[in-house]
C-alpha cells in the first residue's frame, strides 16, 4: 500500500523521529499533518518539510486540547506517535523514589498517546492504521530506570491491546534503540560522539541510527495492510545480544 495521496497525523513531528517520518511521508506523496506542543516549532517544522505539510499545536498531556485538535483535523489515515518529553527525574533507587514524578513519566507517552487514540480512532479510515513509539528500555532495563521500562512496556502493550479493539484498523508499535535526534544535543558536543559510541558498543551494529533509518520503520507499518500488534525494534541489533 503506498501513501500517495494518504492524509498522515504525526503526533511529535516537530522534530527528531517524528519529523523524519513526516518527511519520509511527503516524500511518498502523502498530505501530512504535524502536531507538537510548541505553535513556533510547529510552524518551523512545517516550512522545513514544504511538500504542502501542514501543522497545529496540541499539548497531549491535555484532553481536550486533543479533541479540539482531532475535530479540526477531521478525517484521515495513519496515525503515528512520536511525542516524547525529557524533563522530569528519569532514574533513582526505589526506596527514594517520588511517586508523583513516577506517574508523571507516563504523562506524555503514555496518557498522551491513550488521549490521541481515544480522540482519534473514529476518524481513521478503516484501511488505516496507527503507529506508537516506546523504546528499547522495555526490553533493555537499566538501574535505576525501573519506571522508564515499564512505561515503554506499557506503550508496547497498549498497541497490542488496541489492534485487537480497533481492527481493521491496524495498530502497531516502533521500539528504537539509539537514534540521533535533537535529544542527544544534551550531551556537549566535543563529548557526544565518544559517549553514543559508547553507548552503541557491542552491538552488531555498533554506531547510532539517523533518524531516517527509523522513520523507515513507520512507514512500512503504515503501509503493509497485513501487519497489525507488532512491535518493531529498530535497534541496532541490540536486542539479540
Ligand atoms: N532518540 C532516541 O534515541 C530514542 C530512543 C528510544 C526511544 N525514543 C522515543 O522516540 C520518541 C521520539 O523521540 P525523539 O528522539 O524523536 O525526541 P524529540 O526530537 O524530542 O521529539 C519529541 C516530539 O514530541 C513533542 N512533544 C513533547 N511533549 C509534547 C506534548 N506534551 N504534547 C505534544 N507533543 C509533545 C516535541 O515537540 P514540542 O516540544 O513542540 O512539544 C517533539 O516534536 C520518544 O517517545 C522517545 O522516548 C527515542
Amino acid at each position: 500500500m503506498t501513501l500517495k495521496s494518504k492524509h498522515v497525523v504525526v503526533v511529535g513531528g516537530s522534530s527528531g523521529i517524528g519529523f523524519a517520518v513526516a518527511s519520509g511521508a511527503v516524500a511518498e506523496g502523502a498530505r501530512v499533518t504535524i502536531a507538537s506542543s510548541q505553535a513556533a516549532k510547529v510552524a518551523a517544522a512545517v516550512e522545513r518539510l514544504g511538500g504542502g505539510a501542514s501543522g497545529l499545536a496540541v499539548d497531549v498531556t491535555d484532553a481536550a486540547d486533543v479533541e479540539r485538535a482531532f475535530a479540526a483535523i477531521g478525517g484521515f489515515d495513519h496515525l503515528v506517535f512520536n511525542a516524547g518529553d525529557w524533563g522530569g527525574a528519569r532514574r533513582g533507587a526505589i526506596g527514594t523514589i517520588d511517586l508523583d514524578a513516577a506517574r508523571g513519566l507516563f504523562g506524555v507517552r503514555f496518557w498522551g498517546a491513550m488521549a490521541v487514540v481515544k480522540a482519534a480512532h473514529g476518524r481513521i479510515a478503516p484501511d488505516g492504521s496507527i503507529t506508537l513509539t516506546n523504546g528499547m528500555i522495555a526490553h533493555r532495563p537499566r538501574p535505576g530506570a525501573a519506571v522508564s521500562s515499564a512505561m515503554a512496556g506499557a506503550v508496547e502493550h497498549l498497541a497490542r491491546g488496541l489492534a485487537v479493539d480497533l481492527a481493521p484498523v491496524r495498530v502497531n508499535c516502533v521500539c528504537p534503540g539509539y537514534i540521533l535526534t535533537e535529544v542527544w544535543d544534551s550531551i556537549p558536543a566535543d563529548a557526544r560522539e565518544a559517549q553514543l559510541a559508547a553507548f552503541t558498543k557491542g552491538q552488531p551494529l555498533a554506531r547510532v541510527s539517523q533518524a531516517a533509518e527509523a522513520a523507515q520503520a513507520y512507514l512500512f507499518l503504515m503501509g503493509c495492510g497485513y501487519a497489525t500488534g507488532q512491535v518493531l525494534k529498530v535497534d541496532g541489533g541490540m536486542s539479540i545480544v
